[in-house]
């Protein structure tokens, strides 16, 4: 008998749209937003010379050259980074969460270039090829070995998952409600997915630009007309480190395109 592949699968449920949110929810838990693209953006994804994606990429190797390269050699030695990020860094008593894109900045400014902010170009073109080496590669976060580490790290998760459920906005949903409560269903010419973070960077037609997981995760804020946290700000990298824990153990699948 002819097998259904996992993505041909996924849509002949989704065309029997009462049986695809309870069952999805279910059973797909850990399916990444790529399968939930329609077969267009699929081909375009899947085309080098149609994926827009490409040119940061591209871009993303010539900034690596000029101001990356004299420390860390080659993009690939730096293959498990996008994976095991967000990290709880602590520098003179005070901890934060950094992600990658806090991370390339950090470095930036080690090669003597100006701060910039995580949605800049040049940030987003080598966040995009850190994660284009990093593709397959298992998201795994983990707590810092010190004792103290741990407690603020937890805490910082604790944090995450309680955002994770609470109502929001004039709509007052939360991300539970969408992510785990509705997958499958439709949304404003959407599919929901479980909102798991493994096709980043994205870049979204929509947006026509690429974006890093702060510019999706505001626009769920924005979609439930609910105040926006600032690019960067606590909240977003707790969410972001609260998602990679529920996605634990996925393969990174980005940067992707989204509609
Ligand atoms: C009203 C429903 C709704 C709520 C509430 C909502 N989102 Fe979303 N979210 C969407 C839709 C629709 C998309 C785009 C399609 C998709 O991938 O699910 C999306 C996309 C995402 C994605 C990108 C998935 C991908 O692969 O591109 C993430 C991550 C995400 N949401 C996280 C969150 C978080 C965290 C919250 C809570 C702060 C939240 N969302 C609240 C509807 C919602
Ligand atoms: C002057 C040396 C130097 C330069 C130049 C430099 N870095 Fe770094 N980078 C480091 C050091 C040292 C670390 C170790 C972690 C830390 O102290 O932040 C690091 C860590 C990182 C990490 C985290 C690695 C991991 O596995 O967690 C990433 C990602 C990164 N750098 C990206 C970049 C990018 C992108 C550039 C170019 C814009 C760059 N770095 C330029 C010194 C440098």
């Amino acid at each position: 008998m002819h097998r259904l592949t996992r993505s041909q699968w996924l849509r002949a449920l989704l065309l029997c749209s009462s049986l695809a949110a309870p069952v999805l929810a279910h059973a797909q838990a850990l399916l990444s937003g790529n399968q939930f693209l329609t077969p267009q953006l699929q081909a375009m994804q899947q085309d080098a010379d149609a994926n827009p994606v490409t040119l940061w990429i591209e871009k993303g190797q010539t900034l690596w050259s000029n101001s990356c390269q004299s420390c860390h050699n080659t993009p690939e030695s730096l293959r498990a980074a996008a994976a095991h990020h967000p990290r709880l860094v602590t520098r003179e008593g005070s901890a934060r969460l950094v992600n990658l894109e806090d991370q390339i900045n950090l470095c930036r400014q080690r090669a003597g270039q100006s701060p910039k902010g995580v949605e800049d170009g040049d940030t987003l073109s080598l966040s995009a090829l850190l994660h284009s080496v990093g593709k397959g590669q298992a998201i795994h976060v983990q707590a810092p070995a010190d004792a103290l580490g741990q407690q603020r790290w937890q805490a910082e998760l604790a944090q995450g998952a309680q955002l994770y459920a609470t109502r929001i906005g004039r709509l007052n949903l939360a991300c539970v409600h969408c992510h785990d409560g509705k997958v499958g269903a439709n949304l404003r010419a959407e599919v929901v997915s479980p909102g798991h973070p493994s096709g980043f960077p994205i870049y979204r037609l929509n947006w026509q630009n690429l974006g890093s997981i702060d510019r999706r995760l505001r626009a769920c804020y924005s979609g439930v007309q609910a105040t926006l946290p600032a690019s960067g700000s606590p909240a977003l990298r707790q969410l972001e480190l609260y998602l990679k824990v529920r996605a634990e153990g996925m393969p990174l699948d980005g940067p992707s395109i989204r509609r």
